[in-house]
């Protein structure tokens, strides 16, 4: 089977981990050769081919070194545009793509978005094959007053593309329940309409009973991960039917699950009903997995032939969060 052919949704990518290590090369090359960065060539720090990043390894490269790296116009428009083009290489022709708005010496987080909105939109008139929608994230080691300057941003930011709300971050931050300084923020996104999706149970520090009930009660639209959750919330996620954001690459290749590709829990959940599954890559750009390798390998994992592969990719257009019109673009791409 062609998997970069097949059709695919990617409803799990956060934009600065799928920037390809050639991509944050070209950007160091240039500022080295106008001496406008100290900082070490991208392929020492990240060397092509290591993708076995951890928990304590991962979260770093962005706080130390990426963002370091893109501070300005210019690299943030050209590395958001080559990740639209790596993904619409590989076959998907809907992307969610998300971010933490951020402020860098040359530009304010409002600024940051502003720039995306418009290399999305320039990008899309040129390869109208793909659209792609954001989704703003909050990082756990920010304050509710951050969380809520990134609500105020998503809100103002609807109309030209921004469709919800994430949480993520080092799953370590803010343990036993603690997120729930976020709550505020989050369910005033609901009301006002924002979907909503949350890294859940991703690691041991993030599965507490405290943290899982504070999570389910903001009612998200969508679950990241779901390694680390009792059995009380895997019988809530099946009765509410949520839509499950599995990266198998990442959870495998970050040691965040035992046994492997065939231990991994989607082996668990594709045979549960109500739950839909939607794979995705989480970072590329560190993982190294694109989404059609993604396909191959539950395929090969878990023995699944051509029409439950075609039946998998399609399970996630009733839970994007972009709204009907495009719903049914995506059906009948995925019908003819
Ligand atoms: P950005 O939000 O576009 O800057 O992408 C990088 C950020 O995404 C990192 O700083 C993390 O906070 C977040 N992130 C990426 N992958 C993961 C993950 O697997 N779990 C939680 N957060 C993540
Ligand atoms: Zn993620």
């Amino acid at each position: 089977m062609d998997y970069i052919a097949l059709p695919k949704f990617e409803l799990h990518a956060h934009l600065t981990g799928s920037i390809s290590r050639k991509t944050l090369h070209e950007v160091w090359l240039r500022k080295k050769q106008s001496s406008e960065t100290d900082l070490e060539d991208p392929l020492l720090v990240m060397p092509e081919g290591k993708h076995d990043y951890n928990l304590e390894t991962f979260f770093p490269l962005f706080s130390t070194y990426i963002y370091g790296l893109l501070t300005d116009e210019e690299s943030v428009r050209y590395t958001t545009t080559s990740v639209l083009s790596d993904f619409l290489r590989d076959g998907v022709c809907y992307l969610e793509l998300r971010t933490t708005p951020r402020a860098t010496p040359t530009l304010t987080a409002d600024a940051y978005v502003t720039i995306l909105l418009s290399a999305i939109a320039a990008f899309e008139a040129d390869n109208p094959q793909l659209h792609t929608r954001l989704i703003l994230s909050v990082d756990r080691r920010h304050t509710p007053e951050t969380a809520a300057a990134t609500l105020a941003l998503a809100l103002a930011n609807r109309r030209r593309g921004v469709v919800g709300l994430d949480l993520c971050g080092d799953p370590t931050a803010k343990p036993r329940g603690e997120v729930a300084v976020f709550t505020p923020v989050f369910l005033e996104a609901k009301r006002k309409g924002l979907r909503v999706t949350v890294h859940f149970a991703e690691a041991e520090a993030s599965g507490s009973r405290e943290e899982l009930d504070v999570l389910l009660a903001w009612q998200p639209d969508r679950l990241g991960h779901v390694i680390w959750e009792d059995e009380a919330a895997k019988q809530e996620i099946a009765r509410r039917g949520l839509c499950l954001e599995l990266c198998l690459s990442c959870n495998v290749r970050a040691g965040m699950v035992h046994g492997g590709f065939e231990g991994h829990h989607f082996g668990e959940w594709k045979d549960v009903q109500g739950p839909k599954i939607s794979l995705g890559t989480d970072d590329v750009g560190v993982f190294g997995s694109p989404l059609s390798n993604e396909y191959r390998l539950v395929a090969e994992h878990f023995n699944l032939d051509r029409e439950a592969i075609c039946g998998l990719a399609r399970q996630a257009i009733d839970a994007i969060f972009g709204d009907e019109e495009e719903k049914q673009r995506l059906r009948c791409i995925m019908w003819t």
